[in-house]
Formats: C-alpha cells, structure tokens, sequence
C-alpha cells in the first residue's frame, strides 16, 4: 500500500517504495526457467495462469512495493493485427504498415476480445499478491509504439518513423489516433480488471525536437491521461518520457498526471528545482540500469544514497532510469533494497 499512498499523496514514509522497471523477466532464473518451456514470447504475454506467476516471481524474491503486470507494449499492435513477433537473439519483428490503405485493414474494436487474457491475468494477481504490493499496468504510448509498427521492429536512429511523421502527417496522425483510443481502451479494462496504479512508456519521445514532441508525445499523452483521469481520478498515473530532458517541464505544465519517471541522463539538482519543486510531481527513478548491471558495489551504494539524499526530501518513488538488464547480478538488486530500506539507520552511511 506504500506505493499507491504515496503515489495518492496520502502519506510520506521515511523510506521510499521501491520497485524496478523490467523486473519480471531475464535476470531472473526463475523467469527463464518458465520462458524455456515456452518458445514463443507472446504465448506467455497470453498465458493469464504463467503470466500471472512471472508478475509476482520478484514480489516473492524481493518484496518489491509495485508488481508491474508481465506483458509487453507491443501487444496493442497485435491486438489491431500487425503481426508481431519476438524471434530469439534479434528482438521484435512487426509486419510493415505504411500507408492509409494499410490503416483501414487494422481490427479497431479488438482490444476486449484479443486481450482478454491479460484481463484475467490481472484478476488472478488481484487474489494471489500479497495485500501491501500494489500492482501496476501498463501500455506503451502512442509515439513509441509506432516508431516500432512503422519501422518493423527496434530501430537505431527511427528514420522511417521520423520521415514518415514529416512527409505523410496525415498518415502518420491517423495511426496515432487509433494507437490513443486502443490504449484508452486497454487501460480502462486493465483498471475495470484491477490494476491500482498505471504507468504510459514513451521510451523513444528523447529522439523527437520540440515542435514533434509537442505533436506526437505531448499532445498524444495528454489525449490519453485527461480520458483515463476524467473515468478514474483515483488511478494515479505514472509518464515515463525517457529522454526528453528539459522537454519534461513543457510534460508537467500541460497534463494532469501524478509522477514522472525520469531517466537517468537528468542532473538530480535540475529535476529537484524544476520537477520536484516548481511542479509540484512526485517524481520516479533514475537509478543507471548500466551501473546496477556493471558497477561495483561502493559505486552502486554511493549512487543510490545520492539519490535518496537528492529526492527523498518529497514524496519519491525509487526506481531505475531504464529496465533491468539481463545481465544483472541478483545481489546488485538485493544491495539497492538493502540501502533504501534501511535508509533512515543510517546502517550504510
Ligand atoms: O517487468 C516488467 O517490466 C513487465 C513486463 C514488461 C516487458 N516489456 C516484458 C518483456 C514491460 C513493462 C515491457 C515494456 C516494453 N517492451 C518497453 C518499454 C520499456 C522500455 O524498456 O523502454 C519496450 C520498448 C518494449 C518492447 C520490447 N519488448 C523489446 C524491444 C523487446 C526485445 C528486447 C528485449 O529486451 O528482449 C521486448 C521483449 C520483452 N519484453 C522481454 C520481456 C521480459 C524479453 C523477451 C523474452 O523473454 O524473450
């Protein structure tokens, strides 16, 4: 409950909550202990029974504060049937859309019927989670998840999408629009279904300059968190728009959400001046995914107490700037815990 009471502004605890983007997944043996019997990714997305176990294998093993829903962003564009596909050592492989032609072929009112497993999912957590972890969903926002449609998968520097987005805006605001209403829909069922907290991905809205962001992020999430917020004021809503370094402040001044998760390319000083104080937003984050990976202890223990000592001071959510890497040492994550709920002891200082 720490996590959605702070996130609410109804308390502030001495110690943060604490939960990790990308927690439920391959650093965990458990996790590719589940993944190996099943080949295909999206069947285990679908799966409410498994998916609902990967959700709360980090609860078990760490008691996180948040459970954050096992699923993935790129189920949206599933759901309006792209074919999408996860092939092993490459990542997502999206079938191409790239024309008006190919928007009128999309299934629009999919999302109930398609998803439903992730509906049920949700209700299986509900029963099964301990009652003090607060579960969490999720969707990709509409930027993000059509950078992946447009160019057919990951991509290095977007060109497609951002010439696309240039050259055929027409285009391009038709298949943002049927991403803002499927996401609309997915997360008042996620909601209906259980969810206490939501959190929107905007992982690529750092590549996009100020006029764009305005376009594609800003007034996209803003579209989907006043139609979310106006069904469900009590849902606290979390915006995660990695990159978008001073850009966040233009995120603040116009959309009415609760906490924004920061990367970890922002300086603490500025986010405490302008986000903490100025806006008055519970912020989220920034811990280096990069260093919790590859760090050594003394350098992992000094960053997060710098962290807690930057942020703490208002309500604050610990979390990384990006998800947890696979590589990352099991013992790494035990010391982050470790050091943020001991924090007032002064054990560790
Ligand atoms: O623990 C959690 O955070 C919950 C589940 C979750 C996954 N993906 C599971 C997953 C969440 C919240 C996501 C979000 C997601 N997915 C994002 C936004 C967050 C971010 O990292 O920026 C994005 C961009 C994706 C798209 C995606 N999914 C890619 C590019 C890939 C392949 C690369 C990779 O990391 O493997 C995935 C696959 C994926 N999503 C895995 C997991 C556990 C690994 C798949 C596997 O087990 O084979």
């Amino acid at each position: 409950m720490k996590l959605l009471r702070t996130l609410q502004k109804k308390e502030k605890y001495s110690t943060p909550p604490i939960w990790f983007m990308r927690q439920a997944g391959r650093y965990l043996p458990e996790y590719r202990n589940i993944r190996s019997k099943e080949g295909n990714f999206l069947n285990l997305c679908y799966n409410p029974k498994l998916a609902s176990e990967i959700t709360l294998q980090p609860i078990k093993r760490f008691g996180f504060d948040g459970a954050i829903l096992f699923s993935d962003i790129l189920v949206i564009p599933d759901a309006l049937g792209i074919k999408t596909e996860f092939i092993k050592n490459f990542g997502p492989k999206l079938q191409n859309i790239s024309t008006e032609q190919d928007l009128y072929k999309l299934k629009l009112n999919n999302i109930k019927n398609h998803l439903n497993p992730v509906f049920e999912a949700i209700d299986i957590i509900k029963s099964t989670k301990p009652k003090k972890t607060n579960l969490i969903g999720f969707s990709g926002s509409p930027w993000t998840i059509a950078t992946y449609i447009i160019e057919g998968g990951s991509s290095k520097n977007f060109e497609k999408t951002r010439s696309i987005a240039i050259q055929n805006e027409i285009f391009f605001q038709k298949l943002i629009d049927i991403l803002i209403d499927s996401i609309i829909e997915y997360l008042s069922y996620q909601i209906e279904a259980g969810v206490e907290i939501i959190q929107l991905f905007d992982s690529w809205s750092g590549i996009l300059p100020e006029s764009q962001f305005e376009k594609w992020v800003l007034n996209a999430n803003k579209k989907i968190i006043d139609n979310v917020k106006n069904k469900y004021p009590e849902i606290p809503i979390i915006l995660f728009t990695k990159g978008a370094g001073i850009l966040n402040e233009n995120i603040c001044k116009n959309i009415n959400f609760d906490c924004l998760a920061i990367d970890q390319n922002l300086p603490k000083n500025w986010v405490k001046e302008n986000i903490q104080n100025k806006y008055n937003k519970i912020i989220q984050g920034n811990l280096d995914n990069i260093l919790l990976c590859y760090g050594s202890k003394d350098d992992i223990k000094k960053e997060v107490l710098s962290i807690l000592s930057n942020f703490n001071e208002k309500e604050f959510v610990f979390n990384l700037g990006h998800g947890v890497l696979k590589e990352t040492p099991i013992e790494n994550i035990e010391l982050v815990l470790n050091i943020v709920n001991n924090y007032k002891c002064n054990t560790f200082v």
